[in-house]
């Protein structure tokens, strides 16, 4: 008798630059699981959509053959500042994406809303294999302002250790990308890939965060407040450099390469690798487990997690393939399954995720019927042949099978070449790659040959551990200027026909390596169909496409068909788009839309400027009617400004101020509020105040918590949220905002 199947769809609550989608369908009696997940951004061929995953959705649904949104049991999402699944945050910024999400025509008491860290944590831990294991999330912003945390998973369960919300090296590395090299978004691998040309020139970044336990503290070189707002979002003239110094900014792709800039990437690189080993160790000490896991958009720096894995105690590693906010679908789906009281009483296993191909497959079949439909001309080929072809210096697209999750092509969607020709960086940079120099290419590897040429002990199948190439003479195409790879170590079992390739160039060459890059041009995602990849084929100038085991060669006839292909596709997303809105999103209107949007996001201007303003003019005017000696704690800058500008906080009866410098935390292993001094210098007995205003804003969660240490949480009050700006930006703002 067939068994019955219950679906989990993870999809995040939020508009995020890597929204996509997953699905699980597991059988009722324990003996299967099987997933799909992919990225918005391969379907719609637009990199950081921001967009509601419509197609993601579609596409899940289509894999496992469901047609209506019913047949789904649990929908897992996470949250950014609120765990809600309808406003993400009172100052978010509203779009079309929060739209759909009232249309979805999907029961929300079928929602389960967990953490953003726990999202990362879930998809690394489940995808590792572990019994066990430490978990180390780092990214730029997790749920309520997480930026670092420290998690165990044991069995099916994960939990937290510890985490840090404030604003960590992963913020750090985002803006001194953005910010001073203007490499934009998504643009921290390209930090990475500069960083080693910078080592020879001066210091330059003033930068040395506070380490102490979690806390990886950049107070003193960025500001931590706010997070993104809406006025970020949506008003250049309101947006904020978060860094305190002025450092020149960079102009251009050829700039950045400049010794200076390159010296900005290679500080901002070491810092990152300081970071990492002392959370690494940290996190050892304190979990004292044998394994870790690492996933946050940090977790793509492989150079980092390779220094971090070799100097703390952990034996194992798992870096997860989607480390970046690309996984987080995957990550939700896989914690519903685990841990959805639906499913409480069903069995359940381990997945396995020996590869990253959580794509649709497609079939030769399919292949073949997009070849002859544009009379594309192929011959059937053999891993030999297309071994030979690349010892030859050709370049090769290679499509096989479902495509790869996360930013790294491994050999399903990959532009290949000769590792053992130096030569072949620049020309798949210049003819294919329309890229920066600067960046390198990786290199798969037959993991039994793994050692020979790199130092890496174990396997690394998601090109997420960075090693010193042991023959920079044999394979030069593949190893960095600083003599390192960022290796992909290939298999029979996880990695196919693309194994046999490999092996089938050791075969002709001696050289168990070839030189893997992501199938794309500049700009572009990677290739998800075979007509994507004729498209991209017909626009660059790589010798060979292979789709499944057919080769086509570069010529006058895909060239011809490149320009219909590309149009209908472009038409083919919109109708996609317009069909599934339809079914899934019934009754949305465009000018009820706008409305929403419009009055949505008046709210959030509202809110990033003024609740705090009014929060706190009604709590004084409580404290003076209710005759409160009123302590202030908090940043003398942040102080001096509330006490001018909030009517009667001046004539309230104020016990005393405590204050630190403007960006100084205050730090100590058991703070209490007895070690703080006012500052007149006169000590502070409890009996001498009846509440506490938190003056400060980058740090009003820390001192909340040394409040809370101290059990005097009743008495304290902060004016600020997550999603407030300072009261001293809002004064500034005030007079020029109009909402
Ligand atoms: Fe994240």
């Amino acid at each position: 008798m067939a068994c019955k199947y219950r679906y989990v769809l993870g999809i995040q609550s939020f508009a995020n630059q890597d929204s996509g989608a997953c699905l699980v369908r597991f059988s009722e009696d324990g003996q299967e699981v099987d997933y799909v997940a992919i990225s918005e951004e391969r379907l719609i061929r637009r990199k950081f959509p921001y967009t509601f995953p419509v197609h993601s959705l579609a596409y899940c649904m289509e894999r496992f053959g469901l047609t209506d949104l019913s047949q789904i049991d649990v929908l897992v999402s996470d949250f950014i500042r609120r765990k809600q699944w309808f406003r993400s945050g009172p100052a978010y910024n509203t779009s079309d994406f929060d739209y759909l999400k009232i249309k979805f025509d999907f029961d929300p008491a079928k929602i389960v809303q967990i953490s953003h860290h726990m999202a990362h944590a879930a998809a690394a831990y489940y995808a590792s294999g572990y019994e066990s294991s430490a978990i180390l999330i780092v990214d730029g912003n997790g749920s309520d302002l997480e930026t670092t945390s420290f998690l165990v998973g044991e069995g099916t369960k994960i939990s937290y250790v510890d985490t840090y919300r404030g604003r960590g090296i992963g913020a750090v590395y985002s803006a001194v990308t953005n910010w001073i090299l203007g490499l934009g978004t998504g643009g921290e691998g390209k930090t990475m890939g500069l960083a080693p040309y910078g080592e020879s020139h001066d210091k330059v970044l003033e930068i040395n965060g506070v380490l102490d336990g979690i806390r990886n503290d950049f107070s003193s070189f960025m500001r931590r407040m706010p997070y993104s707002d809406i006025l970020n979002q949506i008003d250049l003239a309101h947006r904020i450099n978060p860094l305190h110094k002025d450092y020149p900014r960079a102009s251009g792709k050829e700039q950045v390469q400049e010794p200076y800039f390159a010296r900005v990437a290679f500080d901002v690189q070491a810092e990152t690798e300081r970071v990492m080993i002392h959370l690494g160790k940290e996190l050892f000490a304190r979990t004292k487990q044998p394994n870790v896991c690492v996933a946050g958009g940090v977790g793509l720096n492989s150079v980092a997690n390779k220094l971090m894995f070799d100097a703390s105690g952990f034996e194992n590693i798992f870096a997860f393939p989607a480390c970046s906010d690309a996984g987080i679908p995957f990550g939700l789906a896989l914690w519903g399954y685990y841990n959805a009281e639906q499913f409480k009483h069903l069995p359940k296993r381990r997945i396995s995720f020996g590869n990253a191909y959580t794509g649709r497959d497609y079939p030769q079949g399919e292949i073949d019927d997009v070849l002859d439909r544009n009379a594309v001309p192929s011959t059937r080929t053999t891993p030999d042949e297309v071994a030979r072809l690349l010892s030859e210096g050709k370049i090769v697209g290679w499509f096989q099978g479902g495509s790869e999750y996360g930013p790294r092509s491994l050999g399903h969607r990959s532009i290949l070449a000769d590792s053992r020709r130096a030569e072949m960086r620049d020309i798949v940079n210049e003819r294919v790659k329309h890229r920066e120099t600067y960046r390198p290419f990786a290199p798969a590897v037959l993991l039994e040959d793994c050692a020979e040429y790199f130092d890496i002990d174990g396997d690394s199948p998601f090109m997420l551990l960075v090693a010193d190439t042991k023959r920079p003479d044999l394979v030069p195409a593949v190893t960095h200027v600083d003599n390192t790879a960022r290796v992909q170590t290939v298999t029979a079992h996880n990695n196919g026909v693309f194994y046999d390739l490999v092996a089938a160039f050791k075969r002709l060459t001696g050289v168990p390596v070839l030189m893997n890059t992501s199938f794309n041009d500049a700009g572009e995602p990677i290739v998800e169909t075979p007509e994507d990849a004729l498209i991209c084929f017909s626009r660059t100038e790589m010798d060979y496409l292979v789709l499944g085991d057919r080769l086509i060669a570069a010529g006058d006839a895909v060239r011809a068909i490149g320009k219909t292909l590309f149009d209908q596709r472009a038409a083919l997303i919109v109708r996609r788009e317009a069909e599934i809105t339809a079914r899934f999103f019934p009754g949305g209107d465009k000018t009820e839309r706008d409305a929403y949007v419009e009055a949505e996001n008046r709210q959030a201007v509202w809110h990033t400027l003024y609740r705090a303003k009014y929060e706190l003019e009604r709590k004084v005017m409580e404290w003076a009617k209710e005759r409160k000696r009123v302590l202030v704690v908090g940043t003398l800058d942040h102080t001096d400004a509330l006490l001018r500008h909030i009517g009667g906080l001046a004539t309230l009866t104020l016990t005393g101020i405590v204050a630190f410098a403007e960006t100084e935390y205050p730090t100590g292993d058991a703070p209490a509020l007895e070690r703080l001094t006012r500052l007149d210098g006169a000590a502070i007995k409890a009996g001498d105040y009846d509440a506490i205003l938190v003056s400060s804003h980058e740090f009003h969660y820390e001192i909340l918590d040394l409040l809370d240490n101290a059990g005097l949480t009743d008495r304290a009050f902060s004016p600020y949220d997550n999603s407030s700006r300072s009261l001293i930006e809002a004064f500034q703002c005030l007079p020029s905002f109009k909402i």
